[in-house]
């Protein structure tokens, strides 16, 4: 059995939840491969509204077991008030053994970074994202299955700490104590420890013995460490390659892949964002489609599709099908553009340079239409809406395989 996979095509917030959680009523696992309590997820079922950062979107489904794999980084109190929400999570909910934790300091040097950069900061969730990767690769970082010893991980961290003290100084960056630093751990040890796993040998038992796996992407491509638009980044692999190294399956164990898209674009946080919409049309759709962050409440930057930029996300993850998102939120709009070119020093290029900096949009302009909202099929769909989708189909040479028409579960067209 192979597993499908849903990834970001953009700057991340896509709606990957919305989806993960309709396609999860029919699997029997959900594996989160990367990221960590950067993301946020909204999932709306009968008019209540959940937001997940680090468990898995599929964990309103009551019978799909939820995988957190190697590939995540772990804020341990993240996670505890996250399952909190939850009830009888053991034997619902693992967590690999080889995640690497975010523990307080790194989250103090996220900020304290951020801080330094000023008018270059990266704009991060703050939340230790980056130094817990940082150290990941490193050799220097603090896994899951440490809290087995607390006493061994705990000497650890304060010869950590003497090593690098120069460098937590020069951030104004404090080490924690001793004391306070093993009451933090015994705490997580006694909450975490029964839902740790080998969380691969997990996966690959579900594939041996058929059951259904969705894996399931934090962030975007265009947020990729290496393919996104770098320093304007995230820390890990968002793109679908991500899953073999972030859960410890092989290529041949992906299957279909979906990449989810918005009917027009969003970036939260600083770096290029070439048809950002500076102007009325960008504000309506911060408005209409309620673009605020769900991890950090920061409105997103908001603007039209583009093209380019989603044929090279398609192509670098392998997308068999685009789910289109957020349809809706271009009601009501007399024109709608879409990027099709970029022009770089006077010339018109079709693919995505490695510097998006200094590159400007060539649009095409569509009809608008007066409303999708709610629909359910195609033929529920404007005319205008079905030319927009035909459009975005052939421009990023990817088959549209869902359509979402508004935050509920059930409002998503499945062609
Ligand atoms: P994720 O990070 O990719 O899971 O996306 P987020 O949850 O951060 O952001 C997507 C937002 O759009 C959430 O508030 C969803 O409830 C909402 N959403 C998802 N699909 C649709 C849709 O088709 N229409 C509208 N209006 N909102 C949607
Ligand atoms: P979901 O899973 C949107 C952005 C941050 C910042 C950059 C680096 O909800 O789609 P980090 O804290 O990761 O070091 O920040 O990445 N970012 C996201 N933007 N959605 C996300 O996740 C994001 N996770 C990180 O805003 O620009
Ligand atoms: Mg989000």
């Amino acid at each position: 059995m192979r597993a499908d996979l849903i990834v970001g095509i953009q700057w991340g917030d896509e709606g990957k939840g919305k989806i993960v959680d309709l396609l999860a009523q029919k699997y029997d696992a959900v594996a989160r491969y990367q990221g960590g309590h950067n993301a946020g997820h909204t999932i709306v079922v009968d008019g209540k509204t959940h937001a997940l950062h680090l468990i898995p979107s599929g964990i309103l489904n009551p019978k799909a077991i939820n995988i957190i794999g190697n590939g995540v980084v772990v804020s341990p109190e993240a996670l505890i008030k996250e399952m909190k929400q939850f009830e009888n999570l053991l034997g619902r909910l693992y967590v690999s053994e080889s995640a690497h934790m975010i523990l307080n300091f790194h989250i103090a040097i996220d900020q304290a970074k951020e801080k330094l950069r000023g008018s270059k900061a990266i704009g991060t969730t703050g939340r230790g994202i980056g130094p817990a990767y940082s150290e990941k690769v490193a050799r220097q970082g603090f896994r899951l299955g440490e809290l087995r010893d607390i006493d061994k991980l705990v000497a650890k961290a304060m010869e950590y700490f003497e090593q690098n003290r120069a460098v937590f100084d020069a951030l104004g960056v404090e080490c924690q104590g001793e004391m306070s630093l093993r009451a933090e751990l015994e705490e997580y040890a006694a909450k975490l420890l029964p839902f740790l796993a080998n969380t691969t040998q997990m996966t690959w038992k579900l594939l041996d013995e058929g059951k259904k796996v969705l894996l399931e992407g934090a962030q975007g491509t265009l947020l990729d460490i290496d393919h996104g638009t770098y320093p304007f980044v995230t820390s890990s692999s968002t793109i679908s390659a991500g899953a073999c190294t972030g859960l410890g399956i092989n290529p041949k164990d992906i299957g279909h892949i979906t990449g989810i898209v918005k009917a027009y674009c969003t970036r939260v946080g600083n770096g290029p964002f070439p048809t950002e919409d500076f102007g009325k049309d960008g504000d309506i759709l911060r408005q209409n489609g309620h673009e605020f962050g769900t991890t950090t409440g920061r409105p997103r930057r908001c603007g039209w599709f583009d093209a380019v930029a989603c044929k090279y996300a398609s192509r670098i993850n392998g997308c068999d099908t685009l789910s289109i998102m957020k349809l809706d939120v271009l009601d009501g709009f007399e024109e709608i553009k879409v990027c099709v070119a970029y022009e770089v020093d006077g010339q018109e290029i079709d693919y995505m340079p490695v510097d998006l900096e200094n590159v400007k949009p060539v649009y095409k302009t569509f009809k608008g239409w007066e409303k999708s909202v709610g629909a359910r099929t195609l033929e529920e769909l404007p005319a205008e809406a079905r030319e927009y989708l035909d459009f975005l189909e052939k421009i990023t040479q990817t088959k549209i395989g869902m359509i979402s028409t508004s935050p509920d579960r059930n409002d998503t067209i499945l062609l």
